[in-house]
């Protein structure tokens, strides 16, 4: 496993639409290992694979407190999703800054795991802005076309140096204070 170079905005690569993965090759596989490292190396809860230069529908997302939740996407199509929810996401590919987005509350996701198994996820709040965060991702979208209002500056924590990383991609501790989204279902760090 590695840690590769996320893309930040700016770089083409992150408006180009990713191609459907057609099998499991240990290429891809490795690519899988290493979003997943460089996703948890960087505080975000999901990352898309042209977030680190690979146009393939491939995204990882663990939107679980303890972080112990990984979750593998490959082909992901949302098949359902209702409702509303607005607050403040941010992306691992646009360091520094959060902005407020409206996005379904709930969606169902049908995609094909790591063996290439089809499955469907469903989730509410925090999963629902991720898979929408991340599949905007695979079509070449990023947030900040979304966003309500203007960017805002992400506050480093006191005593804490910035990377600019830590509330990337839909940063629960703020997504907290929208008021409606208090229970977000996963309280830890966001980056999509
Ligand atoms: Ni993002």
């Amino acid at each position: 496993m590695a840690i590769r170079t996320i893309r930040e905005i700016g770089d083409p690569v992150l408006t180009k639409k990713c191609k459907e993965v057609a099998e499991m090759t240990p290429r891809l596989s490795e690519l899988i290992d290493d979003m997943l490292e460089t996703m948890y190396d960087a505080n975000g809860v999901g990352l898309a694979a042209s977030q680190v230069g690979v146009l393939k529908n491939i995204v990882v997302m663990d939107v679980s407190s303890d972080r112990s939740a990984p979750l593998v996407l490959v082909n992901p199509r949302i098949i359902e999703s209702s409702g509303e929810q607005t607050g403040t996401e941010g992306c691992l590919s646009v360091p520094g800054k959060l902005g407020v987005v409206t996005r379904a509350n709930y969606v169902k996701v049908a995609a094909f795991d790591r063996d290439m198994k089809p499955f469907e996820a469903e989730g509410t709040e925090l999963f629902a802005r991720c898979v929408c965060h991340e599949l905007d991702h695979l079509v070449g979208r990023m947030y900040v076309e979304l966003v309500q209002g203007d960017l805002m500056d992400v506050e480093p924590a006191d005593g804490e140096e910035s990377t600019g990383n830590e509330e990337a991609e839909a940063a629960p501790a703020v997504q907290t204070a929208s008021g409606e989204n208090a229970e977000a279902a996963g309280q830890g760090e966001t980056g999509r």
